[in-house]
């Protein structure tokens, strides 16, 4: 149903701490909190007795009690004290633990089978955590298969109508893009050179005159898309290939299945002008939250569209081929091994 074998954003790192939180990932509900040394655990959340949610539990130190018979569970998932507490604690009696890595901001757990996780496989978000770069951005529960909201930001065409009133440029339908994709990466290039910059971007650069002008939307496998979006003064001489002259952000955006038509998405962006402008990081943040609330209701509207029309199909035009692409490379990960 989902690729397993994989790492997914559970959450920001800044919204796992001591107290339990419950999140469920590709249909697997789990428990997430926070050790004292600050190392996250995530177990399924279901005590082993009755299967009562642990996220409904006591946290005791590092582990976690059980709210109806009281069964004590360790951040390994093992229980340590039953019930009745003279009675001796038996090693299958435990949850499923979920190996958890800290990176770029993010708190990320394995789906899958734990002996394969490794770390070295968590998708590189690295402008999230770069010295030279500020990051910031949200979370939005939404009622849609993840794959609608990687089709979204794989085809910014719809830029122009969802996001009419907002960020919509008539002139980025003029500017013709390519698609290119090898194993499990797709990307979408749509490069504009020698352009009038737009208000934000020429505020930006901080200088008048003609740009070049570049949106890259990386499908990065499982399920998020990095856009590589910015600005160079055209006498710099940027390429598709190297870009560094100007200013430039990455719009960030990870879709967590939660279920077959509901999705956590976490989003946010990365750039590398006025990095200590903490106005600019909350006011961004503000604006590209309305922005993308654009997208959740018309998502929505369109899983909905799709349950009421069982017999439609989804059809495909040449501005969806990163979308499909990306599909194709979610397809082959979540076929068995
Ligand atoms: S259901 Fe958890 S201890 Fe009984
Ligand atoms: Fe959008």
């Amino acid at each position: 149903m989902f690729p397993s074998n994989q790492w997914y954003v559970a959450g920001w790192d800044c919204e796992i701490d001591r107290a339990p939180m419950a999140r469920t990932i590709c249909g697997e509900p789990i428990v997430l909190y926070r050790k004292f040394d600050r190392t996250v655990v995530a177990l399924r959340d279901a005590c082993p007795h009755r299967l009562l949610p642990l996220s409904m539990g006591i946290k005791e130190g590092d582990n976690i009690r059980c709210r109806y018979h009281g069964l004590l569970i360790n951040g390994e998932g093992f229980a340590v004290e039953m019930p009745i507490k003279t009675e001796r604690v038996h090693k299958s009696v435990c949850t499923k633990a979920y190996p958890v890595a800290e990176r770029h901001r993010f708190v990320w757990v394995w789906i899958g089978e734990p002996e394969k996780a490794d770390a070295a496989l968590i998708p590189d978000f690295w402008p999230c955590s770069h010295p030279d770069w500020t990051f910031d951005g949200g979370y939005y529960p939404i009622k849609c298969d993840f794959r609608l909201v990687i089709d979204n930001l794989m085809d910014l065409t719809h830029e122009t109508y969802v996001h009419q009133g907002s960020i919509g440029q008539a002139d980025i339908l003029e500017a013709p893009i390519t698609t290119h994709s090898d194993g499990n990466r797709v990307v979408v290039t749509r490069w504009m050179p020698n352009i009038d910059a737009p208000p934000f971007w020429r505020n930006a650069l901080k200088r008048e005159g003609p740009v070049d002008r570049w949106q890259i939307c990386h499908y990065v496998a499982p399920s998020s898309v990095i856009i590589d979006v910015g600005v160079a003064p055209v006498s710099a001489g940027a390429t598709v290939e190297k870009h560094d002259q100007g200013v430039r952000g990455f719009v960030i955006d990870a879709m967590t299945p939660e279920s077959e038509t509901t999705t956590h998405y976490f989003w946010g962006m990365a750039r590398n002008f006025d990095v200590d402008d903490t106005g600019f990081t909350a006011r961004f943040k503000r604006q590209q939250g309305e922005v993308f609330l654009e997208d959740v209701e018309v998502l929505e509207a369109q899983q909905r569209s799709i349950a009421s029309n069982p017999s439609l199909r989804l059809k495909a035009f040449s501005i969806d081929t990163g979308g499909i692409r990306a599909r194709q490379v979610i397809e082959r990960l979540s076929a068995p091994e």
